[in-house]
């Protein structure tokens, strides 16, 4: 019998779909779960449901998987990131040879991807971390594949994972290699902070319609509908309006019920973690998890709200709905300059070769944060790879001119009414800062040198030479 094309390890819904979608593809799958409490029923489930009637081989010992597989081995492993891959990882090895190849499709701490390399490495076996995007319906019909690792891996592979991503409109399909180490996981953690910092972003908005300007739900929905054209075309944007569209039995709108806790499995903490690490200021993207965290207080907000609540007196202050248009377009450029930026710094630092050009065009279809804007992104960064910070780049001077006086009016208006727009807010404070030539940071360095002698440069100085005043020597004027 031909031997499988590839082997898919574990069959979560990602896994069962990537897999359906290699078939799809024409090439040959085999796949394989682990028998563990609780998923004793996958193989058979699939076997006889959705893969019912396709040649897909479903197998429920690992040795005849492996043995099921095309040489050198390419073992896709679609299982919970952390210690489950290090057990999948520990049993596998002992039945691989030389050459065969794991890829990592999880959300895996680019750390992990890191040590996990250099233990195959020493093993002669070759390894892949690639980040997923898409979700059940991006695995199944054309995810966002962002790998990176062993480049001798790369070729064997490449055709496969470019066969089942989605089509690019940036042209070619969303799948391009990252680079080294852990690159692929690090794209893949950046991707879900930008995903962070813009749906709160898109949740902003919808309090300051909701609270701000009293619009009914309907309200709501026509106007994010609107807003989903141009540069502002996103599937995040189109999810949004789809889910101001559907109702419970009952014929109310499912929103209005659902708890205001907002979960979080962590990507967003790393990026904001690994951000502070590397010293790149990444506001909007960190005050979108703090956004999330502060949600989870339930209780204590609930109490707060008793007694802490700010009424706006007088007439509220209206704003249009093309200010929060505006706020949302300038908030999303500094999301995906923000996430470009740590992606940058990281490069620099890991010694990586990421190619953002390619980050971009691999992130405009297929994946959770695909926009219009991730077009003119690429083009920027193609023309100039050495573009020092997103905002910079020609392509943006005048939409960003051009949504100063809402993005705003909008950060004002939540302010003055005491409606929370932390990300909102966050996004103009990274533009202002970035954009202000003198900061009070001299201020700073004169209070630290007060206190610890810490010292300073100075402005009509040479850079690197360090100066230290005496500070209460009495000295004035
Ligand atoms: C994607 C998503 C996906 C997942 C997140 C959700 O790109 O397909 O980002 O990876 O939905 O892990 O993360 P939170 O639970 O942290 O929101």
């Amino acid at each position: 019998m031909k031997k499988a094309d590839i082997g898919i390890y574990g069959l979560g819904v990602m896994g069962r779909n990537l897999a359906l979608n290699f078939n799809d593809h024409e090439f040959g799958v085999s796949v394989y779960n682990r028998n563990l409490p609780g998923e004793e029923d996958l193989i058979a489930a699939f076997s006889s449901g959705e893969a019912a009637g396709t040649p897909i081989r479903t197998f429920n010992e690992v040795e005849s998987f492996v043995a099921s597989l095309e040489r050198p081995r390419k073992i896709l492993l679609m299982v919970k990131a952390g210690p489950p891959v290090d057990a999948v990882i520990d049993q596998l090895t002992p039945l691989l040879d030389e050459e065969d190849i794991l890829i990592d499709g999880g959300n895996t701490h680019y750390s992990d991807t890191n040590r996990r390399l250099e233990t195959l490495s020493q093993r002669h076996l070759r390894y892949i971390g690639m980040g997923v995007s898409g979700g059940e319906e991006g695995a199944r019909h054309g995810p966002s594949l962002m790998p990176g690792g062993n480049a001798e891996a790369w070729p064997p592979v490449q055709p496969l994972l470019e066969s089942i991503a989605a089509p690019s409109p940036e042209g070619g399909s969303c799948c391009a290699w990252m680079g080294p180490q852990s690159a692929g996981h690090f794209v893949k953690m950046v991707h879900n902070g930008i995903e962070y910092a813009i749906m709160q972003l898109i949740a902003e908005c919808y309090q300051l319609m909701r609270n701000g300007l009293n619009m009914e739900n309907q309200a709501i929905a026509h106007t994010f509908e609107s807003w989903d054209s141009g540069l502002l075309n996103s599937y995040l944007l189109e999810i949004t309006t789809r889910i101001f569209n559907t109702e419970d039995e009952s014929g109310s709108l499912v929103l209005d019920h659902i708890l205001d806790r907002a979960g979080q499995k962590g990507t967003g903490r790393w990026t904001a973690l690994t951000a502070l690490e590397l010293g790149v200021p990444l506001p909007l993207i960190t005050e979108s998890v703090f956004a999330r965290s502060i949600s989870s207080f339930k209780d204590l907000r609930r109490q707060a709200s008793d007694t802490l609540r700010f009424e706006a007196g007088g007439e509220p202050n209206a704003i249009s709905t093309t200010s929060l248009r505006e706020a949302l377009l300038g908030g999303q450029l500094v999301a995906f300059a923000e996430g470009f930026w740590l992606l940058k710094t990281a490069n620099e630092e890991f010694d990586w070769d990421i190619p953002f050009s390619e980050v971009a065009r691999t992130w405009s279809g297929g994946c959770i944060i695909r926009s219009a804007l991730l077009q003119p992104i690429a083009t920027s960064f193609r023309e100039n790879p050495d573009l020092p910070h997103l905002l910079l780049a020609p392509a943006f001077r005048e939409i960003l001119n051009a949504v100063q006086g809402g993005w705003r009016s909008t950060a004002r208006f939540g302010v003055e009414r005491g409606i929370p727009v932390p990300a909102t807010t966050a996004a103009l404070s990274h533009y202002d800062n970035l954009s202000t030539k003198r900061l009070p940071a001299n201020l700073i360095q004169a209070q630290r040198d007060y206190f610890g002698a810490h010292r300073y440069e100075r402005l009509d100085r040479p850079g690197g030479t360090f100066f230290h005043t005496d500070w209460t020597g009495g000295h004035k004027g």
